[in-house]
């Protein structure tokens, strides 16, 4: 039987601290990046791999998210008696985009725990899971392959990056093995955001994972680790020694990547995608040259 992925789960759950008080009543996700939020991008992404079938892990104060999702007949209505057909589309756009569902984290108790609220919707099948603060650029897939390397291996695949090793306490890090393909590897080992210095390499995992349903039986008995939190690292820890089906691989990524987790990576991600838009960067490009000219 051919290898087929239709379910992407995406984590929103947080609370968005770090972007306070813009998030005091609007989730984080909901941030715009140019003129789109955060998360269309994401279930872009999704829907650009073949998965149209995406379970969002919310909390309270989310209700915005599902609001951007749905139809807004008023507004529709409104763009439509004025002939605004181009606004109409972007409004219904994201309306038809995928399939969503929603279903509530009801406790911060950590990544791996969000990952497993997804049980009940995923079943006993391949998933991918996206984290809404990375954004990779849509001209250099990541998630195609990942499913492509899940098919090859049956096994459970996860997205890693090159990062300067100054960084590395930032991520989960693995420690690989080469195989025949250039950018797949063999996990052997993990570690959740290891203490500055003590990184077993420079290999960070970005917000891409495509996973087997065992997944799920080794999240239920996952203790809690780094910041008392049950960790998707270690469970996947747990499915690479112990070679539950088939073990990790990871696919490194070379491609374009925005982080758009803090306020200063958001900035960035904002500004590199915006000289590169067609409406938009004629006139931004010239402005920022000379802007930047002024700085010392
Ligand atoms: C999560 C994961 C971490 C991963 C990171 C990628 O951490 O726990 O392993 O490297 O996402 O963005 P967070 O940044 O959500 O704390």
């Amino acid at each position: 039987m051919a290898f087929t992925i239709t379910k992407a789960v995406i984590p929103a759950a947080g609370l968005g601290t770090r972007f306070l008080p813009a998030t005091k009543a609007m989730p984080k996700e909901m941030l715009p990046v140019v003129d789109k939020p955060a998360i269309q991008y994401v279930v872009e992404e999704a829907v650009a791999a073949g998965l149209t079938d995406v379970l969002m892990i919310t909390g309270r104060n989310k209700g915005a998210l599902e609001n951007h999702f749905d139809s807004m007949p008023e507004l529709e209505a409104t763009l439509e008696e004025k002939g605004d057909t181009d606004r109409l589309d972007k409004v219904s756009y994201s309306t038809d985009l995928a399939d969503v569902h929603y279903v509530r984290q009801g406790a911060p108790l950590g990544l791996g725990h969000a990952v497993l609220r997804a049980q009940m919707h995923v079943g006993h099948e391949p998933f991918a899971v996206l984290l809404g603060d990375d954004l990779i650029d849509p001209r250099d897939p990541l998630l195609t392959r990942m499913i492509e390397v899940a098919g090859e291996t049956g096994a459970s695949v996860v997205a890693l990056l090159e990062v300067d090793p100054s960084t590395t306490h930032l991520y989960g890090v693995a420690t690989i093995e080469a195989t025949d393909e250039a950018d797949v590897v063999r996990v052997v080992d993990l570690v959740e955001k290891p203490a500055q210095g003590t990184a077993p390499s420079n290999y960070a995992i970005i917000g891409r994972y495509v996973l087997q349903p065992e997944i799920f039986d080794v999240l239920q008995n996952t203790e809690p680790g780094k910041g008392g939190e049950i960790q998707l690292t270690d469970a996947m820890l747990t499915l690479a020694k112990e070679n539950i089906a088939g073990g990790m691989y990871g696919v490194v990524f070379r491609g374009r990547r925005y982080d758009t987790g803090d306020r200063l990576d958001y900035i960035k991600a904002i500004v590199q995608l915006a000289v590169e838009r067609e409406d938009l960067g004629s006139e931004l490009r010239p402005w920022l040259k000379n802007f930047a000219s002024t700085l010392d």
